[in-house]
């Protein structure tokens, strides 16, 4: 494996944009769990190929970062999507003859077998840790989803709705810790389906959790975004969604360290949800929440998350807009710029946006001191942050 690490990793994207359509062809029931707009894109494939890598790096190098996080969000997402071990096996007979496919004669035996051992000791860690999420969450991994009923739509923003679901199973509402999503699954006019995460926007409502779903518009001639298309055009009160546990663990930990919670457009959603935590069991911690957008007029649940912060001693706001109307004089025009921003000592940082506002945020507090450790981050879509920053996966 050693000898052939560095070429695999070379070509890993080349093997895994074959895997996909191999299984595909021989799997097409599992169209309906994978993610096709991440298909179209190319980034579930750059995801998967960085995962293997960094794990065969992370079994040769005593000195590779650690693996961790990588691990914990892969099995969150599988146990979200109701991913089965049986499944290892087939996505396994793929990846192996991808391998092979792409190297070619290569590929001897004897390589064939080191990569398949180090799939299998992926596999078996993945199966065991869903195992044991599936049971921490109390859920029967045959039926990881619940039918949950739209009791109410409340429009935010032009682009953004937010969905306010009731168990129609006559079960409780799962433990949600703040921070967490859902996969909502769809059932497609055109026959097919497709499950997307969305984060529990609000914990605040007991009985009900609410979703919070920007429309996804195409640009430059790519297709609008299927399920939120869907979600906005065609789900309406009395509608039933398929909604998994929740999943993640992009949560907040309870210590008194203050809090920065740093988000750029559909990103707001993770703010409301902590914002309430902090509100209910410890308001007298510091938060400060930073936000960027297009316009006021896209800030979705700004007068929630301002309103909940009215219950926290110590909270700051501060907004960003690419235009700002002339009657507000309280936010700034242009990019998130932190560095006026005074930030307390031991601050602990969530983020979520896109990666280039993550990285470029996470460059800027870097720069005034904040270790990359107390740094955390949630990626609308396959991380693909290892992507762009192989030295350092593991700092946020
Ligand atoms: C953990 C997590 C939490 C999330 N939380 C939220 C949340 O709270 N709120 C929220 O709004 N979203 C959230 N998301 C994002 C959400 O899951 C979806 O990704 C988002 O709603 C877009 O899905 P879609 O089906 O509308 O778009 P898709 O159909 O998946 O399209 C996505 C993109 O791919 C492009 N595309 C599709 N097909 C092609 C093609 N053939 N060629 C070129 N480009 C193409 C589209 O134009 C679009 O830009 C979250 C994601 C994750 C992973
Ligand atoms: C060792 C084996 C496997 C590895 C290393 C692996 C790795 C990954 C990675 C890295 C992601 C992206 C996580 C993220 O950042 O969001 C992912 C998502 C996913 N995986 Fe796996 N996986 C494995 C096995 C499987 C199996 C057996 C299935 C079932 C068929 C599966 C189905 C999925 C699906 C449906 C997603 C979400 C895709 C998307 O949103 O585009 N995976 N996996």
């Amino acid at each position: 494996m050693k000898a052939t690490a560095a070429v695999v990793a070379a070509h890993a994207e080349e093997i895994t944009s074959c895997f996909y359509p191999r299984m595909f062809a021989a799997h097409p029931e599992l169209l309906r769990v994978f993610n096709q707009g991440n298909q179209a894109t190319g980034e579930q494939s750059r995801a998967l190929a960085a995962s293997v890598v960094a794990y065969a790096v992370q079994l040769i190098d005593p000195d590779a970062p650690p693996f961790h996080h990588v691990m914990q969000r892969i099995a969150f997402k599988h146990v979200s999507l109701g991913i089965r071990p049986e499944q290892y096996t087939i996505v396994g007979h793929h990846l192996l003859a991808a391998v092979g496919e792409v190297l070619g004669d290569a590929v001897t035996p004897e390589i064939a077998n080191a990569w398949n051992e180090v799939y299998w000791l992926f596999a078996t860690q993945l199966i065991a840790e869903e195992a044991r999420l599936f049971q921490q969450a109390g859920v029967d991994p045959a039926r990881p989803l619940r039918p949950y009923l739209v009791v109410r739509r409340i429009e935010e923003t032009d682009d953004v709705v937010s969905l306010v679901l009731e168990p129609a199973d006559g079960a409780e509402l799962p433990e949600i810790a703040p921070g967490q999503y859902v996969s909502v699954f769809v059932d497609l006019p055109d026959g097919s389906r497709q499950p997307r995460q969305y984060t529990v926007s609000s914990t605040a409502l007991g009985t009900r959790l609410q979703i919070t779903v920007r429309r996804v518009k195409g640009t430059n001639g790519a297709p609008d975004g299927q399920v939120s298309s869907f979600l906005h055009d065609q789900v309406i009160v009395g509608s039933i969604l398929e909604v998994s546990a929740p999943a993640g663990d992009f949560v907040v930990q309870s210590s008194d360290a203050p809090l920065l919670l740093a988000t750029a457009g559909a990103g707001i959603t993770t703010v409301l949800p902590i914002v309430e935590l902090i509100a209910r069991t410890q308001p007298q911690r510091k938060v400060i929440v930073a936000h960027a957008d297009r316009t006021a007029q896209d800030h979705a649940l700004r007068d929630t998350v301002l309103h909940v912060g009215r219950l926290i001693d110590d909270f700051t706001a501060y907004t960003w807009y690419e235009t700002v109307d002339e009657t507000d004089h309280r936010s700034k025009q242009g990019l998130m710029d932190l560095s006026e921003v005074p930030l307390p000592d031991d601050l602990q940082v969530f983020t979520c946006g896109p990666l280039p506002f993550m990285r470029h945020l996470r460059s800027t507090l870097l720069a005034r001191g904040v270790p990359a450790s107390q740094i955390r981050y949630e990626v609308f879509g396959p991380d693909l942050w290892a992507d762009h920053a192989p030295s350092e996966p593991e700092t946020v």
